[in-house]
């Protein structure tokens, strides 16, 4: 399904970095490199799955390409167009068509306003609507396509539950018709027996309305029956890049095999190695030299136990000393395409072919 819908992609982003300058470093310049050479593609009507520890710069990518921040180098491609040389006119213009759905449902909507504000603000703002009849009729039709009712239009925020409260950010995404929403980790924040309910509306609408996808999640549970294509970002960077069975069926990366062992199965005799990841994420302000996964990495450890002096080096990693690969710790892996499968793309040294 994926092959056809390959030419017809929507997205197109290219060496994307979102650098943030670190304030209180008056002689040296310092940046979190929160986006760090990032490019990918989204098929129309499709989901493009990105996850990764807190702090991997999932947000941030969804933002720069939603262009609500500006990058310092690279490039952001709708619908063939190049965002970044717009006109705030024109990219005013262009944001009817581009939305996006919060974490968090509280603090995401304005405790002040009513439901149907709330919602009816895109139809002002992008014209969609002439008259306050129309637009009210448009509301109450949003309220219902997202579970809710029309009465609810009344409502202030705080009436409502959590999951209730997302389909509202969710009604007010669809407002302006767009054909393309990041939702950041829409369903984190809510109770598991809520969390399906919602990713089973996702999933509707972008049926009904061939929405194209970019579905932020901090593990790879919560993806699984949803994405098309799933990337895996580590420290500003997409470590593996895969069509979802793929990724799932034959993960490449170490840290993609980690993310996975934390995903309950329900086969219990499908084997699958446990891996456990040691420490923290290192800080994107100084990341590590080479490969930025290197300290925490079982797998250099692994084969670097094996090797003689010259092809491995020691490293400090949360406060031990460890013996990895030289090349690990030298040179940074690009994302490249396995060799065989050209759509399954990978960062580590260690290429399986
Ligand atoms: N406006 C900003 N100014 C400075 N640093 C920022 C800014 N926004 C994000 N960062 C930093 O960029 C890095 C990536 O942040 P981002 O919010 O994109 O991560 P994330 O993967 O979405 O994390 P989470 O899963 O916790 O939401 C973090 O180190 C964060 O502190
Ligand atoms: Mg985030």
């Amino acid at each position: 399904m994926i092959e056809q819908a390959r030419d017809d992609l929507l997205v197109k982003v290219e060496g994307l970095r979102t650098w943030f300058p670190v304030r209180g470093c008056l002689f040296r310049k310092r940046y979190v490199r929160a986006v760090d050479g990032v490019s990918l593609s989204i098929p129309r009507g499709k989901t493009l799955a990105v996850v990764g520890e807190s702090g991997s710069g999932k947000t941030t990518l969804g933002r720069t390409i939603l262009g609500l921040i500006q990058p310092v180098d690279g490039k952001v491609f709708f619908d063939g167009i190049d965002i970044f040389s717009l006109s705030r006119r024109q990219m005013r213009r262009l944001r009817r068509r581009m939305q996006i759905i919060f974490q968090d449902p509280v603090s995401s909507l304005n405790p002040r306003m009513i439901v149907g504000s709330i919602i009816a603000e895109p139809l002002k703002v992008h014209h969609i609507c002439s008259t306050r009849r129309e637009r009210n009729k448009r509301v109450a039709e949003l309220l219902l396509r997202v579970g809710l009712e029309p009465s609810h239009a009344a409502r202030y925020p705080h009436e409502f539950s959590g999951g209730q409260r997302q389909r509202i950010g969710i009604a007010r995404a669809l407002a302006s018709e767009p054909d393309f929403i990041v939702c950041d980790e829409p369903v984190s924040a809510l109770d598991v027996s809520i969390q399906a309910q919602i990713l089973n509306l996702l999933k509707d609408l972008q049926n009904e309305y061939n929405l194209t996808y970019v579905l932020i999640a901090h593990n790879l549970a919560v993806v699984e029956h949803f994405a098309d294509i799933v990337a895996v970002m580590y420290l500003g960077k997409i470590v593996e890049l895969a069509d979802r069975d793929e990724l799932y069926s034959n993960p490449v990366h170490p840290y993609t095999a980690s993310l996975l062992s934390a995903v309950p199965r329900p086969e219990p005799n499908r084997k699958r190695t446990h891996v456990v990841l040691t420490g923290e994420m290192p800080s994107p302000i100084n990341p590590p030299p080479g490969c930025a996964f290197h300290p925490r990495c079982p797998l250099t450890r692994r084969i670097a136990a094996g090797l003689s002096a010259d092809e491995t080096t020691e490293v400090i990693s949360q406060g031990e000393r460890i013996k990895v690969m030289k090349r690990c710790v030298e040179v940074s892996p690009l994302l490249e395409p396995m060799v065989d499968n050209p759509h399954h793309y990978h960062a580590c040294h260690f290429k399986k072919a």
